[in-house]
């Protein structure tokens, strides 16, 4: 990987460790602190990245977390930032699940916009594996950007416009051709290659997934711009059109 790409992912993944204002991550790092106490746990950051959330884990609460992620350069980023930041107890390690299980049990199981970039038949899979790597009462915690959702595109950092996903193809191929740019990354290096790995997830795609392993929904949050006004705070706004302001969805899933 270049050193401009590894400086430029190691800014990004700062960010989301120690901002905690960065834009993705926001709301999770605001509402998994109201849902649960990781102190003394064991825990997957499944599809970390470049570590950043890891890193926020491991220095919010006294566990031992385990970084995995399938892209070399991401785990690559991941060890830098780690090294960088003297941090201990987490581990960063490049990994296939499917062909090369976990071992061990696992209180909790974060996918942090992760569900999103994998193909549904494919999350399946991992969905299995993850499920049997679970302690008995553990959860596998999964936010992520619904495609109906105004960022669902991961091109608004370019593209500015929300929705984008829905203008006319041509519009939306010649609007990336034109911001289109090389990423961290080994398996998507482009902003175009990370657009057409989409997989527009809903979360009716995302339960359907969830049907064909042991795990079912134990919560819920669909959250959205109107959670900001305090009457309002806890609603769920998923009726049509308030389903196109939900920005994230928030899944604990329990084996039943
Ligand atoms: C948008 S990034 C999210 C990174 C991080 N969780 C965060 O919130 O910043 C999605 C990550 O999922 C990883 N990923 C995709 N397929 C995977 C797989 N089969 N196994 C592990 N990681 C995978 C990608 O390599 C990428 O790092």
């Amino acid at each position: 990987m270049e050193n401009t790409l590894l400086l430029q992912g190691m800014g990004y993944a700062e960010d989301n460790y120690l901002n905690d204002d960065a834009s993705h991550l926001i709301v999770d790092k605001q509402l998994i602190p109201t849902l649960m106490d990781l102190n003394g746990k064991r825990i997957i950051d499944f599809g970390c990245g470049m570590g950043g959330m890891t890193l926020w884990y491991a220095s919010k609460w006294d566990c031992e977390i385990y970084g995995v992620d399938i892209d070399s350069h991401h785990i690559n980023v991941a060890k830098e930032l780690k090294r960088k930041h003297g941090v201990q107890n987490v581990q960063f390690e490049k990994r296939n699940i499917v062909d090369d299980p976990l071992e061990g049990k696992f209180d909790y199981i974060f996918l942090n916009d992760v569900v999103e970039h994998i193909r549904e038949d494919y999350l399946v899979n991992i969905f299995q594996q993850l499920s049997k790597a679970l302690t008995p009462d553990g959860g596998i915690f999964v936010s992520y950007p619904p495609w109906k959702s105004p960022y669902a595109s991961h091109l608004n950092h370019v593209i500015k416009i929300p929705w984008v996903q829905f203008l006319p193809t041509s519009t939306v191929d010649g609007l990336i051709d034109k911001n289109d740019h090389p990423i961290v990354g080994d398996l998507e290096s482009t902003l175009r290659e990370s657009y057409e790995g989409l997989n527009h997830m809903t979360h009716k795609k995302l339960m359907g997934v969830i049907e064909q392993t042991t795990l079912t929904e134990d919560y819920r949050k669909s959250h959205t711009i109107l959670n900001r006004v305090t009457p309002f705070k806890k609603t769920n706004f998923r009726v049509f059109p308030l389903n196109y302001l939900i920005t994230k969805e928030f899944i604990l899933l329990k084996n039943k």
